[in-house]
Order: C-alpha cells, then structure tokens, then sequence
C-alpha cells in the first residue's frame, strides 16, 4: 500500500482567460522567462509537496503539453467544464484519492507570487491546524475580487465574491489572494456539499470556509506580507503591469547581488537568467532563457541575448544573440548577430554587423567587419578580412569551412565550402577561395587587373570625367605640376 500523501498541491488553470483575447491558454501566457503557469508550480516548488495536480480545460492539450516540460511530476486533471473553482479542486481531489495531510490550493493565473510567501502561509495553516487558510491582502482596488468578510471578533466569517456582495462588503480592500492551504480530509467532506447558489451558479472553492466555519471547525486568514504579490492577470494590459513589476523586482535582486544595471526601467532580464558579480548591463537590452553573464562582463547598450553565455569580463553592444558562447574578455558588436552554436573563445572578436552560425572561433580570432559565419571553424589568433561571407550553403547541404591558426584572409573573400585553409595561411582580397590553401601559403583567386589607357577620353568625351582626366594628364605633363601647388 503507499503511504499517504502529507502535502498536495493543486493548480487551477482550467479557466479560459477570456478578456486575454488570445488562442493561447491564459495560464500559457509568458512572463520573463516562465508562463503563468510555471511562476505559480516554481512558488509552490519548495513546499516539496508529495503530489502536484493541475486542473486542465481550456487548451488542455497545449497545458499538458507545456506541463511535461517545466514539471514532468505533476499529473494533469481534465475539467471538462469549467463549473467553478469548488468543482475544480473536487476533481483535482478525485485524482488523489488518498491525498492527507495539507492540499495547497493555487490558482493558476498569480504569477509574482514568491516561494516564501506560500510556504509561510503552509507554515501558519499546519501550526494553527486550522481546516483551511486563506492568503489574504489588502489591496487598493478590489474590483473583481472576493472580499475576506470578518466578524465582529475579527474572525473570517465568509468570503464573497463581488457580485454577490453587499454594498457594504463590497467596499472591504480585504481580498482572496486565490492561494490556500486546507485539511485534506476536511476540504473532501466540505467540497461535497457546495452548493451553486450563486450569481454565476457556480461550485465556488471559497465557499468552503463558510461551511467549515459554520461546522465549528478552524477556518483562518493569513496575510500577505506584500499585495503586489497576489495580483492575478485577466487582460494582457494586467499581464504587462505585472510584467514591469516582476522586472523590478528581478532586478532590484541583481543589483543588491554586485551587479549594475544602468538603466533597470529598460532592462529586461528573465527569472531563469544569472549574473555575477560586477557585470554591467547597459539600458535597452533583454536578457532571456538560460543567459548567463560572467563576471565584470558589459553587455548592451540595446542588446538582445537568448540562451546565451557571456564570459568574464566579455563586451557586448548593440547585438542579438541567441544560443551562442560568448568566451571570456570576447568582443562582440557594435551590429553582430550570434546565431546558435556560435562559439567564440577567448579574447575573440565578432565585430560590426558580422553574422555568425554554428561557427567556432578560437582564441584571439577577429571577424572585424562586414561578414557571415556560417558552418566554420576558425583556429587561434586568425584574422578575417572584412566583407568576408563564408559561402556555406549549395542550395541542398550546408557544407563546413575551416580556417586555421594565425591565417590571414584578405578583405571581400568567399570561402566556398568545403574548403580548408591551413595555419599561417594567408588569402589575397577579392578572392574566391575554392579550394584547400595549404598552411604558409598565398591563395590569390581573382582576375588580373587591366587598365584600357584613355579609354574615358575617347568613349565619354565631353564629359565631367573626361575633363578632369585630361586636367590630370596635362598637369602631370606640364613643368613643376599643377599637383605640386600649395601643400
Ligand atoms: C477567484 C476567487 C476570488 C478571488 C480570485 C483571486 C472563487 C469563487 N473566487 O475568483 O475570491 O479573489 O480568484 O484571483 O474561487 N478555474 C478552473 N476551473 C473552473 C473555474 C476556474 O480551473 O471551473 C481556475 C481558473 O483557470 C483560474 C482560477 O481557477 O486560474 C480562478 O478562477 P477565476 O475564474 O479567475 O476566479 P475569479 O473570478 O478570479
Ligand atoms: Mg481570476
């Protein structure tokens, strides 16, 4: 037999999310680096709860799909119809029959929600051994909210939602955060008695602590110690509100960790994002997914990078990178464009409006200009001519480049892969480089240069070009030179 759960947690993301306006499920909605959805499984992570139940609906095979990825674990519940928060957590019940001990109740859609937060409401809930908790805030604008209503000895008396509320209850800032903690036994008998009997026939989930309350049993509410942190989301204007405050508190931590950020109001940095110590992120830029920023590294101004590592003390300015290395004390931009699995080593250099692709960079290698990188190899302390474009592609396959060690390529070079050039190479500007270079050698690929003397003055005479090439010869003819006036 196996032993009963002490701890379950149950997400509600069934809803639709109707004022998002959006194909995607609500709860899939982004937010620095997490859905909805995963900022509330990441708060409830800590509890280390025995069993995680999400309560799909609306776009549920989107929802369970996203669930294999950020929480394998958990097992997701089908709610077919969406008939309140009551009848979802019944079903979310259903689904573990032997859940004990305490089921944390989330709605799906509060994602500032902190890990500290849920855990200290648990703390208070199994200290108190109440029958069920509820996080309550107060908050300046209720609009929307079910109201904590209390009694005369300030005790929870009922939650209600606002359109059943009074006017008098309506005017209470007191509100259900939509975060729980419940007696697993307690909740199961009281759930089987909700009623609908409200204004949007519904089984409300809050309506639980009436019936408790009202059974003798120990209901209480448990304060958030900041509101900012219970705000849900119902409209993409919410989700951007939410998104600046998340933002400010992702980087009010970065810079209390010895990290600058020149400008926190245009800085974005996902949740899933780390920096160290003295890195600089300079305004306009968006660090994304698994970036990770090394030490004493400066990144931005107005840079992008996705899944992408900087070294220590690297530089980036003005770029988009996505799924790229960054080596140590590398240089990058201003206008670079790091593809996935660029990989440039130490001290290397991508520079002003270069494209680089699955392309691996060695040590102290400088791609200075004006260039694409695609499919290549480049070897230590080489140097790449500017306007140099890697031709990787036939059309079909995408073929390989490799350069060497300490080669110099020449200005406006193709390099038609598959083609190598060997160590200590160099290449001659204007070449197309198609074949192998062996190491030490000069390739020179391109049409010898051949002058048609007067050929302006005897096909376009009469023109501006024409005169001033006839004042150049007679100049250069005549005694002393008109060159040699003045300095
Ligand atoms: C709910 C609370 C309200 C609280 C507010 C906090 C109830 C009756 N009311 O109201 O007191 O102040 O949250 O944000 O619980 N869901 C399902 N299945 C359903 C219905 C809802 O999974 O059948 C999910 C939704 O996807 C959502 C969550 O439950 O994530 C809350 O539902 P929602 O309709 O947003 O409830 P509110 O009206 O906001
Ligand atoms: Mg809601």
């Amino acid at each position: 037999m196996s032993q009963p759960h002490l701890r379950t947690v149950v997400v509600l993301a069934a809803g639709e999310g109707k004022r998002m306006k959006s194909s995607l499920p609500k709860v899939l909605h982004p937010l620095l680096g997490r859905t909805l959805l995963g900022h509330v499984l990441a708060a409830a992570g800590p509890l280390s709860a025995d069993r995680t139940v999400v309560v799909v609906g609306h776009g549920a095979d989107q929802v369970r799909a996203h669930l294999t990825e950020v929480a394998p674990a958990a097992t997701p519940v089908l709610q077919e119809r969406q008939l309140g928060t009551g009848h979802a957590v019944r079903i979310a019940l259903d689904a573990v029959p032997d859940a004990a001990g305490t089921v944390v109740v989330i709605n799906g859609d509060v994602p500032l929600l902190r890990p500290e937060t849920v855990a200290a409401l648990v703390e208070a809930h199994e200290g108190a051994a109440a029958a069920a908790t509820v996080l309550a805030a107060e908050v300046p604008d209720p609009t929307g909210l079910g109201r904590i209503v209390r009694d005369t000895d300030g005790r929870l008396a009922q939650i209600v939602e606002e359109r059943d509320a009074t006017p008098q209850q309506r005017a209470l800032r007191e509100i259900n955060a939509g975060i729980y903690a419940f007696d697993a036994v307690r909740l199961r008998e009281a759930l089987g008695k909700l009623s609908t009997d409200n204004d949007q026939g519904e089984e409300y989930l809050t309506d639980v602590f009436a019936l408790l309350r009202d059974a003798g049993e120990p209901v209480a509410v448990h304060r958030a110690a900041d509101h900012v942190e219970t705000l849900g989301c119902n409209d993409r204007v919410e989700l951007a509100g939410l998104r600046r405050l998340l933002r400010d508190r992702v980087n009010e931590g970065w810079m209390r960790t010895g990290v600058s950020l020149l400008d926190p109001h245009t800085t974005w940095i996902d949740v899933t994002v780390t920096l160290e110590r003295d890195a600089v992120v300079d305004q306009n830029t968006q660090l994304r997914g698994a970036t990770t920023v090394g030490a004493g590294a400066s990144v931005g101004p107005d840079t992008t990078l996705v899944d992408t590592t900087v070294g220590e003390g690297a530089s980036v300015v003005r770029s988009h990178a996505v799924g790229a290395e960054v080596g140590p004390q590398a240089s990058v931009g201003p206008y670079a464009y790091l593809r996935p699995e660029s990989r440039l080593a130490r001290k290397a250099k991508v520079g002003t409006f270069v494209e680089t692709k699955k392309a691996t960079i060695g040590e102290g290698s400088k791609v200075p200009h004006l260039s694409y990188v695609g499919d290549a190899t480049i070897g230590d302390h080489s140097n790449i001519g500017a306007a140099t474009v890697f031709v990787n592609y036939d059309g079909v396959h995408k073929h390989h480049t490799t350069i060497g060690s300490h080669a110099r390529t020449g200005a406006d070079n193709m390099f038609v892969a598959p083609v190598r050039v060997g160590d200590g190479a160099y290449t001659a500007a204007g070449s197309v480089i198609t074949g192998d270079v062996p190491a030490g050698a000069m390739a020179v690929a391109r049409g010898q240069q051949r002058n048609v003397e007067g050929w302006v003055l005897r096909k376009r005479a009469g023109t501006a070009a024409a005169d001033a090439a006839r004042q150049a010869r007679d100049g250069e003819a005549g005694p002393g030179g008109a060159a040699s006036e003045g300095d």
